[in-house]
């Protein structure tokens, strides 16, 4: 069953997730809630999920970022337990963002364009990627869901916050990107 997500205002959301202990990982309970955050993101058409989304105070998310083996299809799924981000340039880059917790805002968010994200897959095997562009973007926005950061709080200013169904009255304003729930 999809669990209930989180929505702007809740607590929850503005914690600092706690680390998930690495004997957890291959428990049922920890393998059942990775399960049901799956569901919970593919219903919701989202590219990503993290954990104190769906009221789980733990640094754990999902993000659809590795290569699909199917050309034109969209991003695997991977679990990011633990995760930790390094951007590999100084170049920022500004795309929109959407949000499971608050889906009626996009926000124009400045990231790193390149990033390495070390952390411990749903296995507990601990593993690297480098990301660039969207897929770093994707990550970012998750990984900030684990320190209680919203897109909102990075917005250069408030002016770059809007209703994601007036998003082509500014689209002239944007960078590159497309909007996407995460
Ligand atoms: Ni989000």
């Amino acid at each position: 069953m999809p669990l209930k997500i989180a929505q702007l205002g809740q607590p929850v959301l503005r914690q600092v997730a706690e680390p998930v202990p690495p004997a957890d990982i291959e428990k049922r309970e920890f393998q059942q809630f990775v399960d049901a955050m799956a569901e919970t993101m593919r219903e919701s058409n989202g590219v990503g999920l993290a954990a104190p989304q769906v009221f789980s105070s733990r640094r754990l998310f999902l993000a659809a970022v590795l290569p699909s083996a199917t050309e034109g299809r969209r991003e695997q799924v991977e679990v990011f337990v633990n995760p930790k981000i390094t951007p590999i340039s100084e170049e920022q880059v500004s795309g929109w963002e959407g949000c499971l917790s608050f889906i009626e805002l996009l926000v124009l968010v400045p990231r790193a364009r390149h990033v390495r994200v070390e952390y411990l897959d749903r296995t507990g095997k601990p593993k690297t990627l480098e990301l660039s562009g969207w897929l770093a973007r994707v990550v970012q926005h998750e990984n900030d869901h684990l320190d209680g950061v919203l897109t909102i709080d990075r917005a250069a200013t408030t002016r770059d916050i809007v209703k994601a169904s007036e998003i082509d009255a500014v689209r002239g304003h944007s960078h590159e990107d497309d909007e996407d729930d995460d």
